[in-house]
């Protein structure tokens, strides 16, 4: 018996080896360790062994069982931890997993820049909300109601009063009402036009800039704004002040570059014109001056508002705004 015994232990741990599913353990639980399992046979016999040696061949059976047991269970827990041969932990031939590396929106990325630029020269940064009131987007940026400059911009209204801001021209007005000059500020944001073709989207980004102090005078405009397109750009970027019209700047400018997709001999991007119109700028008007309490015989100051997304196309080549808000990750992942 003492044979048998020896050989069922061999014979069970050997078995318990090869189990590689949970599932394989309920059988042999019950083929080694169950009430009619090999185990319980062996130990009928135990009755009819000599009386002398019942006591030895017992506690060696004990001892077979709690080895087989103990082995039992700590296969069980080796393979609930998965730890059992099921498969390979890994295949060390197979390639690497590419993991995709996020990066930052090229509209993002050129606002960055753009910001980082002002930054250098001095200018201080401030934010606000996209849902303005019709006060701090038209009416104390001298635009009252049923004036003809509000056609110049398609608005989404909330309300009568409230909509999504057209421009970011109204922290001009919430800047100045808090802080006395001198100041020199950028806001940079989201603005909402209901506007769509190569060149517009109705969702643009916008950094407006200011500048007030006794004595600013339209050189310092040309002066940050030069400064700015050689930084952006390149030192022998065409530049051209336009006459234009803004009813809270007097006098008014738009700032075009030389088109960079088609180099000046025009295109669909350019509209045949050879440049391509990226800021509208200006002496801050007296009475926008008398709307925040400031004196305009003191203060004079110069401000300017650019798109982002134009200078994103100028930048890049691109030729039609729109591509960056598809969402096309060919597109986007170039950046
Ligand atoms: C304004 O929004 C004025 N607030 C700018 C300003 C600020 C003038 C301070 C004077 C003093 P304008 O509507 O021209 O101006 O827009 C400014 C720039 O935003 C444009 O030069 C253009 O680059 C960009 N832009 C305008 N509409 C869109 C649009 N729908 N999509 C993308 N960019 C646009």
């Amino acid at each position: 018996m003492e044979a048998e015994l020896q050989s069922l232990k061999s014979e069970a741990l050997a078995g318990l080896e090869q189990i590689d599913q949970i599932a394989g353990l309920e059988e042999f639980r019950v083929k080694y360790l169950g009430r009619k399992g090999e185990f319980a046979g062996l130990m009928k016999q135990l009755g009819q062994v000599d009386p002398a040696e019942r006591p030895r061949l017992g506690q060696l059976a004990n001892s077979v069982k709690q080895d087989i047991e103990s082995a039992y269970e700590q296969r069980q827990a080796a393979l609930e931890a998965g730890q059992g041969p099921v498969a390979p932990l890994c295949d060390l031939s197979l390639p690497g997993r590419v993991v995709p590396v996020g990066r930052l929106h090229p509209v993002t990325q050129i606002m960055n820049e753009v910001c980082g630029i002002f930054e250098g020269l001095g200018f201080a940064v401030a934010e606000g909300p996209d849902v303005e009131t019709d006060f701090y987007n038209f009416e104390a940026l001298n635009i009252p109601p049923h004036h003809p400059a509000r056609d110049m911009h398609d608005t989404f209204y909330v309300s009568e009063s409230v909509l999504l801001r057209t421009h970011t021209s109204p922290m001009q007005i919430r800047t100045m009402e808090n802080q006395t000059p001198p100041l020199r500020m950028i806001a940079p944001g989201k603005v909402y036009r209901c506007d769509s073709d190569v060149t517009h989207t109705p969702m643009f980004h916008q950094v407006e800039g200011f500048l007030v102090d006794r004595k600013v005078s339209f050189a310092d405009l040309k002066g940050v704004l030069s400064v700015f397109i050689s930084r952006m750009f390149s030192a022998d970027t065409p530049i051209r002040f336009r006459p234009s019209f803004f009813p809270f700047t007097e006098p008014s400018a738009e700032v075009d570059i030389g088109c960079v997709i088609c180099h000046g001999s025009g295109c669909r991007v350019c509209k045949q014109t050879g440049w391509l119109e990226i800021l509208g700028a200006g002496m801050i008007d007296p009475e926008v001056f008398k709307k925040v309490g400031y004196d305009p015989e003191v203060y004079t100051g110069f401000a300017f508002g650019l798109g982002i997304e134009r200078i994103a196309m100028l930048k890049y080549g691109i030729n039609d705004i729109r591509l960056y808000y598809e969402n096309d990750l060919r597109f986007l992942s170039q950046f």
